[in-house]
C-alpha cells in the first residue's frame, strides 16, 4: 500500500446520524455545515449495530445507504466502520457468551461497549456476517475509501472459552511441554508447578497472580486474541474490497495490547488524541503528545498515520473538564500533521441530543448553528488544512531512536521489587525523548525488536527485560560504530522474567559496556543522592544500580551514602561504537543536560537551521516546517533565511514573535 492514501489531508470525524434519522433536515444542515467547516470526510456507522441489524438475520440498511450517497453527492469521503465495539441488546440476550466475563469470573450484563468476548465463536461469526454484508452492500460505492475496524479494541475475558484458548496457546508457546512452561515460569517456587495444562487459568486478583512470567504470557496472549478478533472481522474485508485500506484507532499508550505488534497488521496506523490541556501542563502534554504521535508514526514502519479522534473543545470524561483556551485545539492539530498525520478528526461532528456523551465537545453544539467559537476554530483549521496538499505522504528522518517498547512496558511492572513504587515507564521514555524534541531534532520511537542499525544514537531507558536475540542486536549495533545509551535496572531479564545468572547487564553486554551492576538501591520519596557530572550536582531519585567499571570510562559518580565515589555514568567504547550506562533515574535536567553532550558527541543536527525559545517546537515532515508556540507566553523565533508561510500566504524572515498557540507552516525554499 503507498505512503499516501488520500491526495489532501482529511478533515472530519466521527458522524452518527444514524442518532437523527427522525429528523432528516438535521442531516441537511450537517452538510451544509460541514462545507462550511471544510470538512471532506465522515467516519461512519462505528456504533450502528442495532441500526443495520435490528433483529437477527433482519437487515436494514436503507438508511445507511441514503447517508453515503448524500455525503458522496456533497463531495465527502467516507471511512465506514464495521460495528463489532458495540452490539445490539437481541444478540446479548440470545448468545450470553458474546458478553465478556471479568477478572472476578462474573460474566457481564448487556451494556457499556467494549463487552465481549474475544473469543465467542458465535460472536465472531456474527461480526463477520455482518462485515460480510457491510462489503458486499458498499465495495462500489464511490464513497467509501477506507475500513475503521470495530473502536478502540480494548480489555479481556476470562470466559471459559478464554480459559481454554489461553491454554491452547501456552501449548504453543512452549512447545506442548510443561516441563519448559514449569522451568521458564520458574514454578517450584511456593510449590506451584502445574502438572497438567487444566490447571492453568488465567491471572486474577483471587488467583495466580505473583507469577510475572505467567502475566508476560497473558499479555502476549491477550495481544494475540484481539489480532485474531480483528482478523476474523476483516477476513471479509480483504477477500471483497482487497483495494480500501484498513485501519483501527488506537488509544494513546494503552499497553493492554501490544500495539507494535498490532501494527503490523494495518495499512495504515491511526489514533484518537486527547491531550490534557486544561491540567495546566501545556509544553509537557505537548512534549507527551509529541512522543506518541512518533510512537505511533515509527509502527507504521514511518508512513503517515491519521488522527483518527480528538476533540474539537473539551471532553466529558476528566473529573473536572476545562475548557482548552482559543488556538489550542488549532495547534494540537497542526501538531498532528507535523509529526506525520495525513488526518484530522473529531470525535464528534454532532454532539448528541441524550445519553452518556451528550457534553463532550463536537463541532456542532446543540445550539445547531456555525456562530460559536469552536466551530470557527474548526473552520479556519479547515481552510489552512486545504493548502497542505503537499505535506500528505511527507516523512521525516530520524538519526535517534527511543527504545519504548510495550512488552518492555509490562515487564517493568510486574515484577516486584527495588522501588515498588515508581516505574513509570513509558514517561521514563518520555523524559529522554524530551531534550530531541525541545531541540527539533526527529525521533523514532521503536520497539526493541526493530532495527537499530540506521540511527546513530539509540536510546533504551529501562531496558530491564530482553526479548531473545535483544543481546545480539545491541552488540552487533554496537560493534558496527552505534552508540547505545542504557539506564538503570537494564538487561536484567529474559523475555519470561527470567533474572540472567553471572549479574547484569547479561551476559556479553558486560563486556559491551564495560561494567558490571553489583547492587540497586531505592530511594524512598523525598530521599536522593547526587550524581556529579562535568561539574555539575544532579539529583538521584528513586532507583540507582551500584556498578564496577571493568573498562569503562567512568564519566560521573554518586556523591553520597555509602557508595559515595562509585560510578553513576559510564561510557563504553567497544568495536567502532560506544555504550552508555546511566545507573540512576533523575528527574529532567541531567537527562537534558546529558543529551545534549549526546548530540555533540555523535554530531546529531537538528532538522532546519531556524532557533526558537523555549516552548516552540520545530518540525521537518518533507519539504514543510512547522514552527508551533506551545508555551503560554509569546515566543522568538529565529528563521535561517526567507520562507513561505503556507498557512498565511505571507513571505516570512528574521527574528519573529510567535503569540501563545500561534504556528507557522513554512515552504522551504529550493
Ligand atoms: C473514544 C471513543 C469515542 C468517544 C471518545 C470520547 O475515543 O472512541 O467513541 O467515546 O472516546 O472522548
Ligand atoms: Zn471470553
Amino acid at each position: 500500500m503507498a505512503d499516501k492514501i488520500f491526495d489532501y489531508i482529511i478533515h472530519g470525524g466521527d458522524y452518527n446520524p444514524d442518532q437523527w434519522l427522525q429528523t432528516p433536515e438535521i442531516i441537511d444542515e450537517d452538510m451544509r455545515l460541514m462545507n462550511l467547516a471544510h470538512v471532506n470526510s465522515a467516519t461512519v456507522s462505528i456504533f450502528s449495530w442495532a441500526m443495520l441489524e435490528p433483529e437477527e438475520g433482519v437487515y436494514n440498511f436503507g438508511w445507511l445507504d441514503n447517508l453515503l450517497d448524500k455525503l458522496h453527492e456533497n463531495g465527502k469521503d467516507v471511512i465506514l466502520a464495521t460495528p463489532s465495539g458495540a452490539r445490539p441488546n437481541w444478540l446479548a440476550q440470545k448468545y450470553p457468551e458474546v458478553l465478556r466475563v471479568e477478572e472476578t469470573g462474573i460474566r457481564n450484563e448487556y451494556g457499556v461497549r467494549h463487552n465481549h468476548c474475544l473469543t465467542s465463536p458465535i460472536y465472531r461469526e456474527k461480526v463477520r456476517n455482518i462485515n460480510t454484508l457491510l462489503a458486499e452492500r458498499y465495495k462500489n460505492h464511490p464513497a467509501v475509501k477506507m475500513w475503521h475496524i470495530s473502536n478502540e479494541y480494548c480489555g479481556e475475558c476470562h470466559c471459559d472459552l478464554c480459559q481454554e484458548a489461553f491454554r491452547e496457546w501456552l501449548k504453543k508457546e512452549y512447545d506442548n511441554d510443561l516441563e519448559k512452561l514449569n522451568f521458564k515460569w520458574w514454578s517450584g517456587f511456593w510449590s506451584h508447578q502445574i502438572t497438567d495444562w487444566s490447571q492453568i487459568n488465567s491471572p486474577k486478583f483471587r488467583g495466580e497472580n505473583h507469577v510475572p512470567a505467567m502475566k508476560l504470557a497473558w499479555r502476549r496472549f491477550v495481544t494475540d486474541s484481539t489480532i485474531s478478533f480483528f482478523e476474523n472481522e476483516i477476513a471479509p474485508l480483504r477477500e471483497i474490497t482487497p483495494d480500501i485500506p484498513i485501519t483501527t484507532n488506537f488509544m494513546r499508550l494503552y499497553d493492554g495490547i501490544n500495539y507494535q505488534k498490532f501494527a503490523k497488521k494495518l495499512d495504515l496506523v491511526s489514533w484518537d488524541n486527547y491531550p490534557a490541556w486544561d491540567r495546566g501542563f501545556n509544553e509537557k502534554e505537548a512534549c507527551n503528545v509529541a512522543f506518541v504521535h512518533d510512537a505511533f508514526r515509527t509502527m507504521g514502519g514511518g508512513k503517515p498515520f491519521f488522527m483518527m479522534e480528538s476533540t474539537p473543545s473539551l471532553v466529558n470524561w476528566h473529573p473536572v473538564n476545562k475548557l482548552p483556551m482559543p488556538g489550542r485545539q488549532e495547534l494540537s492539530s497542526i501538531q498532528a500533521v507535523a509529526h506525520g498525520a495525513d488526518s484530522v478528526q473529531y470525535f464528534q461532528w454532532r454532539k448528541s441530543r441524550g445519553g452518556h456523551e451528550k457534553y463532550h465537545g463536537a463541532v456542532v453544539d446543540h445550539c445547531g448553528h456555525e456562530n460559536t467559537r469552536v466551530f470557527k476554530e474548526v473552520a479556519h483549521l479547515g481552510e489552512v488544512l486545504q493548502k497542505l496538499n503537499n505535506v500528505v505522504g511527507g516523512r521525516s528522518e530520524s538519526k535517534v531512536a527511543v527504545i519504548a517498547d510495550w512488552e518492555e512496558s509490562w515487564a517493568t511492572q510486574y515484577f516486584c521489587g527495588f522501588n515498588n513504587e515508581h516505574r513509570e515507564y513509558f514517561e521514563e521514555c518520555t523524559k529522554w525523548y524530551k531534550p530531541f524534541w525541545e531541540k527539533g531534532i526527529s525521533v523514532d520511537v521503536i520497539a526493541m525488536d526493530d532495527d537499530y542499525e540506521k540511527y546513530d544514537l539509540v536510546i533504551a531507558p529501562f531496558l530491564y527485560m530482553l526479548k531473545d536475540g535483544t543481546i545480539e542486536k545491541i552488540e552487533s549495533y554496537v560493534k558496527n560504530g552505534g552508540n547505545f545509551v542504557t539506564t538503570y535496572l537494564s538487561c536484567m531479564v529474559d523475555r519470561d522474567d527470567l533474572c540472567f545468572l553471572g549479574g547484569f547487564p547479561a551476559e556479553s553486554l558486560k563486556k559491551v559496556f564495560g561494567i558490571w551492576a553489583e547492587e540497586t538501591d531505592s530511594l524512598p520519596e523525598g530521599m536522593k543522592n547526587i550524581a556529579s557530572y562535568n561539574g555539575k550536582n544532579y539529583d538521584v531519585v528513586h532507583i540507582c544500580d551500584l556498578l564496577h567499571s571493568q573498562g569503562a570510562e567512568v564519566l560521573g559518580s554518586y556523591e553520597t551514602d555509602f557508595y559515595k565515589g562509585r560510578p553513576a555514568i559510564t561510557v563504553n567504547k567497544f568495536g567502532k561504537g560506544n555504550a552508555y550506562y546511566v545507573a540512576f533515574r533523575n528527574d529532567e535536567d541531567f537527562t537534558k543536560d546529558f543529551c545534549e553532550d549526546l548530540i555533540k558527541k555523535v554530531s546529531i543536527k537538528g532538522d532546519t537551521e531556524i532557533k526558537a525559545e523555549n516552548g516552540v517546537s520545530i518540525r521537518k515532515r518533507g519539504d514543510v516546517i512547522f514552527v508551533m508556540n506551545f508555551a503560554d507566553e509569546i515566543r522568538k523565533v529565529t528563521l535561517d533565511g526567507e520562507y513561505l508561510n503556507i498557512a498565511t500566504n505571507e513571505k516570512i524572515c528574521g527574528e519573529v514573535e510567535l503569540d501563545v498557540c500561534e504556528y507557522l507552516i513554512l515552504e522551504i525554499r529550493k
